[in-house]
């Protein structure tokens, strides 16, 4: 029963979407877990590329079966935007299941993420604002609505009614705006309906049913490890569970069924923001990094924050996630660096420690503790082997393996799909 799970190992953004896109049309379903429209993936196919939020990358393979499922949050009016964008481009969307299960995100939590943040001011989180975290509290206090309740009006204005009784307190006495009626929810969300029914589908059974005829179900984690809700860098993360543990209660597949999990790491790091960030660069190193390799939000367009390659971190989200095959990508990104640091420890008030800290004050206080290692200068887009890389980028890749605490399978070297030395095959 092959299912496949794949997860970022850092704090996003490390480029999933390629990932998924090497497995190609060996795999038959592709599941989105955990998250909703505060994720970004870019895949490139050819000249086109494809920024993808709440559709799970799968999709753009034609075959293969995209779902939704129940740990996810769906802004509806999103999904069917991405929907259309996708068919105008010619590309089909009619596979796509949905979760009977997932949460729906209401616009009043959309409304709630951004006045709360504002409310928070420098205690802000940094959320990308599109209602994750209101609907996972609902979803966790009871008082979520399901995209099955767009199916029942009755139960959806009871559910509704139930929200906005303390929401509207929130909203009009605490962070003066003005409040909503059930009435204009209950109408905004019963015109969805008819459109998402046939979408809508026990995910859980569909997927223990393909199992059980031998497909390859690949389940792919929004955001990333250190973003996880219970496993990272709280408060300073996400609402859900973005690591392997996620993968099994936001699809209903057993961990039994799992017998592979990806890890995705960038050959360097990034988070959007805030939150600490021990090998964070704030020099022109930092700018470099940030131009050369893109890093502005695919969801927001924030710069992303950049720093050096975290080894304390990668072997964190070996050990969590229990991480069988690790991909580095855009290692071309670090062509032209006389010497690139790597942290391998960090210092906390004195104290020199391998792992991450186990309090939220020591990671604060922990500064990168580095090896150099020699750069290189040739280019190494063209690389499509390991032998094609030159020694120092090898000696790089040797390097993070031996310390990271899994084996490397594939390694970018641009932003093509073609663009990657594939070591190990990701499904025999
Ligand atoms: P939220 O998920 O919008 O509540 O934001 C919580 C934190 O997670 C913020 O720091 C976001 O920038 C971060 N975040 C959420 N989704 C992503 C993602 O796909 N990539 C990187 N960071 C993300």
């Amino acid at each position: 029963m092959p299912a496949i799970v794949l997860v970022g190992a850092q704090w996003g953004d490390e480029g999933k979407g390629k990932a998924t896109d090497l497995l190609g049309s060996r795999v038959e379903y592709v599941v989105k877990f955990n998250g909703g429209n505060n994720a970004g993936h870019t895949v490139i196919i050819g000249k086109e590329k494809y920024a993808l939020h709440l559709l799970p990358s799968g999709i753009l393979t034609p075959g293969v079966v995209p779902v939704i499922g129940n740990g996810v949050v769906i802004d509806i009016p999103v999904l069917f935007g991405e929907i259309d964008g996708l068919n105008a481009r010619g590309v089909d969307t009619s596979r796509l299941v949905v979760s009977a299960n997932a949460h729906v995100i209401p616009s009043y939590n959309s409304i709630l993420d951004r006045v709360t943040e504002r409310f928070l001011g420098s205690r802000k989180i940094g959320t990308t604002g599109r209602g994750i975290g209101p609907t996972y509290a609902d979803k966790m206090t009871r008082v979520g609505i399901r995209v099955q309740d767009l199916f029942d009006e009755k139960i959806l204005r009871q559910k509704v009614e139930g929200a906005l009784a303390l929401k509207n307190h929130l909203l009009v006495k605490v962070y003066n705006r003005r409040s909503i009626t059930v009435d204009e929810v209950v109408e905004e969300l019963l015109t969805h309906a008819e459109r998402l029914r046939p979408m809508v589908a026990d995910t859980a059974l569909l997927l223990s049913e393909a199992l059980a005829r031998n497909e390859v179900v690949l389940l792919e984690g929004g955001q990333a490890t250190l973003l996880d809700v219970d496993h990272g860098t709280y408060p300073f993360v996400t609402s859900s569970n973005a690591t392997s543990g996620g993968a099994c209660t936001g699809s209903g597949i057993p961990p039994t069924a799992v017998t592979r999990v990806i890890a995705i790491a960038k050959a360097y790091i990034t988070r959007v923001g805030e939150g600490p960030f021990p090998t964070e660069l704030f020099d022109e190193d930092g700018e470099k990094l940030r131009s050369i390799g893109a890093e502005f939000g695919t969801t927001t367009g924030r710069p992303r924050r950049c720093g050096w390659f975290d080894i304390p971190i990668a072997r964190y989200a070996s050990r969590i996630n229990g991480v069988t095959d690790l991909i580095i990508t855009k290692l071309d990104v670090l062509t032209g660096w006389e010497q690139i640091p790597v942290c391998v420890a960090y210092d906390v008030d004195g104290e020199r420690i391998s792992e991450l800290p186990m309090t939220q004050t020591g990671f604060h206080h922990a500064t990168p503790v580095y090896e150099y290692l020699p750069g290189w200068t040739e280019d190494i887009s063209n690389a499509r082997s390991l032998d094609d890389l030159p020694s120092n980028a090898r000696a790089y890749i040797d390097f993070l393996e031996q310390r990271c605490g899994a084996p490397i399978s594939a390694i970018g070297v641009g932003p093509e799909r073609e663009q990657t030395i594939v070591i190990r095959d990701l499904l025999s």
